[in-house]
């Protein structure tokens, strides 16, 4: 999906649309455009907010219906909490809140009023902030809703019990002191919400639509936002000895693909990039060692990885970012079928070290040790960052709130950590340890791709460290827990979160933008 909300700046006096939510901050302290708003209807606004007892809570909500001497048809009241203590995903969060409450109330267009009493920073940013959180809330996969259309269809025009659309509102104009300024502070919050969206939508995509070539396809058609992309087809990827990717992907009709995204933002083309490495399983079912029936439909997010990656390249070039980076992402589908690997093979990875497939269905590890081998080789870049749906270990650890991040160096963990403390992508360092590794040796070849009972997030991370250099920092992020089916709050109600994508972009322009500039 596109982003099919318009939003527009404008200032504090401009004239309001039909629906308006307006911000107040905690104990009442009232913007001025509410004061003023108050004053025009002779008091009502704080009558009104005063005898249902709203206190401007954080994500509280009271609304006026045609309040008096006012051009309006509803005003909403939102609660800020302790707006002093805010920062941008706080903002960002309200922002969805308050769509959320907007899109309730069935307007075709609203006017946000992100002028908060109380706050203390800088009034474009609060703007820029709320409408990003707007934006992401707005999102919605439902391209194969063709009967849940209501009004918009004429087809289904009288068809009784058919739901309207939940949301028809299209254009949000978001009311600030300086219009100019928040434009431009939401210029780059806009490229990041098309990468989020990019990635929800991949991940949203079901299988049947999206396999390793369509997805490949879509990753090439990204060439229009700047980015340099490389489809590595099954040649390549023979060619390059890419034996354990290629054995996850034997097993289907449809083959494997490699896709390399690069950007060159910095002022020297030949920086050494920054690498992101994606799991993308458009489909796993397992195997021959095949999951149990109950959910698997859920296996069309395990390109949760990928999908990030695609979408923090497409952020990174849409804001054109002064970096360089590269993402790489392995494609294939895990199927059963007289092709697909046995349990007890031995395959020879790019690396060279072979690994004995135990179990057909850790099969996220044996695509990601090559991706991220053939990266090292090429790019040598300044570090590696894979993101997978790696285990349903990482789960039973740490729920589905917060990913597992494992890392060789304590520098890229911490810049990890910050980031995501920024971004409220929740991220828990797990540990990595010669224990697990120990746990992956096998008589029979290098290694085998399971280890066991116990740990499996742990023994999985283990598994992709051997094949990440020695002088290579490298982060692994498990977002199984995350990256679908996670759960919704204000800027995200959907399957596919997107997760991953504001958290990377927040670690790349903290850390690697300054010194560019
Ligand atoms: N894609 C799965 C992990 C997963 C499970 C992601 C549920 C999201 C939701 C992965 O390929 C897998 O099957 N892992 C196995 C590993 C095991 C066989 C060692 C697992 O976690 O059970
Ligand atoms: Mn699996
Ligand atoms: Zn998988």
């Amino acid at each position: 999906m596109t982003i099919a909300l318009e939003i527009t700046f404008a200032r504090l006096d401009a004239a309001h649309a039909a629906t308006t939510a307006a911000f107040i901050g905690q104990d009442l302290i009232l913007s001025p455009a509410v004061q003023v708003l108050n004053t025009r209807s002779q008091g009502q606004i704080l009558k009104a907010a005063e005898a249902a007892d709203f206190k401007g809570k954080k994500n509280a909500a009271f609304e006026i219906l045609a309040p008096q001497k006012l051009d309006v048809q509803r005003l909403v009241l939102i609660g800020a909490g302790k707006a002093a203590d805010h920062g941008d995903s706080d903002w960002a969060s309200l922002g969805g809140y308050a769509l959320g409450q907007i899109t309730a109330r069935k307007a075709a267009e609203a006017s946000l009023v992100a002028e908060v009493g109380g706050a203390t920073d800088k009034p474009e940013t609060i703007a820029a902030n709320l409408a990003f959180g707007a934006l992401l809330r707005h999102y919605a996969f439902k391209k194969y809703l063709t009967k849940k259309n209501g009004e918009d269809n004429a087809a289904n025009n009288g068809a009784g019990d058919q739901k309207p659309t939940q949301d028809r509102l299209t254009r949000l104009v978001v009311h600030c002191a300086d219009p100019d300024k928040a434009r431009a502070a939401f210029e780059s919050k806009r490229a990041l919400a098309e990468g989020v969206y990019i990635a929800r939508d991949l991940v949203n995509e079901p299988a049947n639509v999206l396999g390793p070539v369509e997805f490949a396809d879509r990753v090439k058609e990204l060439e229009r936002v700047g980015l340099e992309v490389e489809i590595l087809d099954v040649d390549a990827l023979t060619e390059l000895k890419m034996n354990t990717l290629l054995s996850v992907a034997q097993g289907s009709v449809r083959p494997a693909r490699v896709a390399v995204m690069q950007w060159h933002g910095a002022k020297s083309k030949r920086a050494k990039p920054l690498a992101f490495i994606g799991k993308g399983v458009v489909f796993d079912t397992g195997g021959i060692s095949i999951k149990p029936a109950a959910g698997m439909e859920d296996m069309k997010g395990d390109m949760g990885g990928a999908a990030c990656v695609v979408g923090l390249m497409v952020a990174l070039a849409e804001r054109k970012a002064p970096v360089n980076a590269v993402g790489i992402i392995g494609i294939v589908e895990n199927m059963p079928s007289g092709s697909a690997i046995r349990p007890g093979d031995i395959v020879v990875s790019m690396s060279g070290q072979t690994v004995e497939n135990l179990n057909t269905d850790a099969e996220g590890r044996l695509v990601l040790a090559d991706v991220i081998w053939y990266a090292q080789e090429r790019f040598k870049p300044r570090f590696v960052i894979d993101l997978a749906t790696l285990t349903g270990a990482i789960m039973v650890a740490l729920g589905k709130d917060f990913a597992g991040l494992f890392a060789n160096d304590d520098k890229l963990a911490d810049q990890l950590v910050a980031a995501s403390k920024l971004t409220g992508e929740k991220i828990w360092r797990m540990p990595l340890d010669k224990s697990y590794d120990r746990l992956l040796d096998s008589k029979n070849a290098d290694m085998k791709n399971i280890g066991g009972r116990w740990g499996g997030a742990c023994t999985a991370a283990a598994f992709i460290g051997r094949f990440v250099k020695k002088e290579t920092p490298w982060a692994h992020l498990d977002i199984a827990g995350t990256a679908m089916d996670a759960p919704k709050n204000e800027i995200n109600t959907s399957w596919g979160s997107g997760w991953g994508v504001q958290l990377l972009d927040r670690f790349v322009a903290d850390n690697f933008e300054k010194s560019e500039k």
